[in-house]
């Protein structure tokens, strides 16, 4: 276990702010989190959690048993903190500028309990947020709430690269922590509470709040482009027969320079922060004259790139008015119920006004998918009752349930017909037992 430190703060607790909140708690730090969400708080103090996370169910019950989380909407409940994590959501503004305004509220907050203390505590955001943010709004307002100097609370950006599925285990295990600090006392109370929590150090990278900041957005940017360009050329490899985007992939991830990440094709990227983070840069370089063109590029692909399963069908069936298509998968990716910006919602909309009936099935995201598909769609059990009688059955997310299948689990269907959004399938044992297509599969080729 790691050295004891201070008592620490969370305000905002999301994905970010609960995982990090149960990881600092299960090596013994004593966390305060705080939410304005009365419901949420409710259920957390409970021991369930709001959302579906491997490893939080368990690192929660211990984190209350341990008496080590305490959760609560009182900010005065931070005084005495040593250091306070900002971890609220910076959605989109209807033009796709970020709207900071649970930033702006969480810092009054904040401000106003440093106010009613005493002592030093150092405020970290760690939430995204455009270039300039800790500096041309959070430390203003923590001075204006506080009526406190600079000098006596420190403030630091610190952003977070956690992945939903994995939050647990990326925030105990991160690549590297990026911190943006402009004085040494932030920099060395920051430093020395994460070799408290992770006793030995991951890389550091040590910077101004505003490349912090920057750092978040390009590497979010960056990766989302990496799946927009494997997924163009996947466009093409649908159109050479012969070609197949899983080996081009493995062969251009073999090269150092290019590394094997990121280059799944499928039917595109989801998720609360690929779209989000994408518009909001474009918006941000946009307000100082700059235009990104790989970004947007990336971004628009995006956009098209889930009505390429409809196409397909439509090249097979013709007229969807009438045909039956199941959907296996609805969350954006496997091992959430998140359906933020879900590719299956882009893809059942497309679906639905052709006149098709859909009947989907996920293991996990049925509840969450209802309040955003409503009941236009037919919701299943399992994968195997929204097979049966389909025209067609698309892949939409890769569930390990789903890579188990074999085409005999599709010999009930009204046409056996099967779309692989998500490349799980060996197209050597499905081609000649049902009809067969994926994404980035060209044809056979003629020998
Ligand atoms: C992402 C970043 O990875 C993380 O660092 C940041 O903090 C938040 O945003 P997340 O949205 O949880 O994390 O999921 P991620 O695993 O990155 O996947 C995002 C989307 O890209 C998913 O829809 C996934 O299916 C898709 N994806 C990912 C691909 O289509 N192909 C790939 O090769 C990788």
């Amino acid at each position: 276990m790691a050295k004891r430190t201070g008592r620490v703060g969370i305000v905002g607790l999301g994905y970010v702010g609960l995982s990090t909140a149960v990881s600092f708690a299960s090596r013994g730090i004593a966390t305060v989190g705080i939410d304005v969400d009365e419901g949420k708080l409710a259920r957390i103090a409970n021991g369930e959690p709001p959302f579906v996370e491997k490893g939080l169910p368990e690192l929660l019950g211990k984190a209350l048993r341990h008496r080590r989380l305490m959760v609560t909407s009182d900010c005065d409940a931070l005084a005495g903190a040593g250091v306070v994590f900002v971890t609220v959501g910076t959605p989109s503004a209807d033009d796709g500028s970020i709207d900071l305004s649970c930033i702006r509220n969480a810092t009054s907050s904040v401000g106003r309990m440093l106010r009613r203390s005493e002592g030093y505590s150092l405020i970290v955001v760690k939430s995204t947020v455009i270039p300039g943010t800790a500096d041309d709004l959070v430390m203003p307002v923590l001075m204006s709430e506080s009526r406190r100097k600079q000098a006596d609370f420190g403030l630091a950006s610190n952003p977070e690269f956690l992945r939903e599925g994995h939050a647990i285990e990326d925030t105990m295990h991160p690549d590297r922590l990026v911190i943006g600090v402009e004085d040494k006392k932030s920099e060395r109370t920051l430093v020395s509470f994460y070799r408290g929590f992770y006793g030995r150090l991951p890389k550091i990278l040590l910077t101004t709040p505003v490349n912090a900041e920057l750092i978040k957005y390009a590497s979010n940017s960056f990766l989302a482009t990496k799946i927009s360009f494997i997924n163009d050329i996947a466009r093409l490899c649908n159109s050479i027969p012969g070609a197949d985007i899983r080996v081009v992939a493995e062969g251009m991830g073999l090269d150092k320079r290019i590394a094997p990440g990121f280059l799944s094709a499928g039917l595109g990227y989801g998720g609360s922060c690929f779209g989000k983070d994408i518009k909001a840069l474009l918006s941000f370089a946009q307000s100082k004259g700059v235009e990104l063109r790989i970004p947007r590029a990336a971004h628009e692909t995006n956009e098209r790139q889930p009505l390429l399963a409809l196409e397909v069908a439509r090249k097979h069936l013709g007229d969807l008015s009438g045909k039956r298509i199941a959907i296996l998968g609805l969350s954006f990716k496997p091992g959430t119920d998140d359906m933020r910006e879900a590719v299956s919602v882009v893809l059942i909309n497309g679906l639905l006004k052709a006149g098709a009936s859909v009947v989907a099935y996920d293991p996990v995201a049925i509840e969450n998918a209802r309040k955003i598909l409503g009941s236009e769609v037919s919701y299943s059990k399992s994968a195997a009752s929204s097979i049966q009688g389909a025209d067609c059955c698309i892949l939409a997310t890769e569930w390990e349930e789903f890579k188990r299948l074999r085409p005999k689990n599709f010999a009930k269907m009204n046409r056996p017909f099967l779309i692989d959004g998500r490349r799980v399938y060996d197209p050597a044992v499905f081609r000649g037992k049902l009809e067969f297509e994926a994404v980035g599969l060209g044809t056979e080729s003629p020998r």
